[in-house]
């Protein structure tokens, strides 16, 4: 463990046999399953060609639901910890000429591994980091460090997003070839979202930690029906009444599904489906990944039945 900055603690975890940890991507995160019922998800921010451990920040939410509360003040360095292996939803896109990364608070820990990756590559990018003051801010040195291969800044605003990095401006224009991927606390994500509008399509790339703050205006608009879902396992078919879920509908027929936000942000529920045309509803998944996987927690139905790989 390691303190980084106001409330922010890192940890590192390594296996509890001593092997190598699975591989993982930049962007990478796991899920922590901290208590029962209490699954949470932290980036990976160390450089992904090292796997003797993964290295994660938690940052102390007084008011959160308690999972940062309980990393911070409670896990101590040789505890036992579950967590799963690794997911890969926040992806540097592999054709792109440049990058922009914007971190926001923790949200600069998916970053920071992306920065690791393309530093080692020699590939062009630009940095920013946006934190409340120089108390706030995790990893400085290591940031620092990356100024030599990029364009690397610090927005300290004191509190006010006004005194900030002025979005807007930064993501006016878009250079050809230029992917930009975020990570931060609502508000950032939301202005972001909105400078970056009119970025070419599947350019913009982003990582939510909490609901967008415009995320309800969104699923009010789209009504329910009810459909079915069929598991390619045993062949069961249920029915997903119109004001329940794919996880409910699971759940009451014995299965235990994993669940985090159950708000189609964290990642957790992930799940293939192999038939079917799924409404998807979450924050989480890309066009790409959409073609093959659907988060069981928020999804709706387009076709009368959808089919899952459980
Ligand atoms: Fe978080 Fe489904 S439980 S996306």
């Amino acid at each position: 463990m390691r303190l980084e900055a106001h409330q922010i603690m890192s940890y590192e975890l390594v296996a509890a046999d001593g092997s190598e940890l699975p591989e993982f991507e930049p962007g990478s995160h796991v899920d922590v399953f901290i208590q029962e019922d209490m699954i949470r998800q932290f980036s990976m921010c160390n450089p992904c060609w090292d796997r003797s451990h993964y290295r994660i920040a938690v940052l102390r939410e007084e008011h959160g639901t308690g999972g940062s509360e309980f990393m911070y003040d409670r896990v101590r360095p040789g505890d036992l910890l579950e967590i799963s292996p690794p997911k890969h939803m926040f992806k540097l896109a592999p054709l792109a000429k440049q990058h922009l990364l914007i971190g926001g608070g923790i949200g600069i820990t998916p970053i920071m591994c992306m920065a690791y990756a393309l530093q080692r590559d020699n590939t062009p990018f630009e940095l920013h980091y946006c934190v409340r003051t120089e108390e706030h801010m995790a990893f400085a040195s290591e940031l620092n460090a990356f100024a030599e291969s990029a364009n690397v800044h610090f927005h300290l605003d004191g509190g006010d997003p006004s005194k900030g990095l002025n979005l807007a401006a930064l993501l006016k224009e878009q250079e050809s070839g230029t992917h930009l991927y975020y990570c931060g606390p609502p508000g950032m994500m939301s202005a972001a979202k909105e400078a970056s509008a009119h970025w070419q399509q599947g350019t913009v790339h982003y990582e939510l930690f909490a609901k967008a703050a415009d995320a309800d205006e969104t699923l009010d608009q789209e009504t329910n029906r009810e459909f079915k879902i069929t598991l390619t396992s045993t062949g069961e078919t249920f029915v997903v009444e119109e004001y329940q879920t794919i996880v409910d509908v699971l759940r009451e027929n014995g299965y235990s599904i994993d669940t985090s936000c159950e708000d189609g942000f964290c990642g957790t529920c992930l799940t293939r489906y192999v038939a079917g045309e799924p409404e998807h509803r979450d924050e989480v998944l890309d066009d790409e990944d959409r073609e093959e996987y659907v988060m069981i927690c928020c999804a709706r139905s387009r076709t009368p039945e959808l089919v899952l790989d459980l």
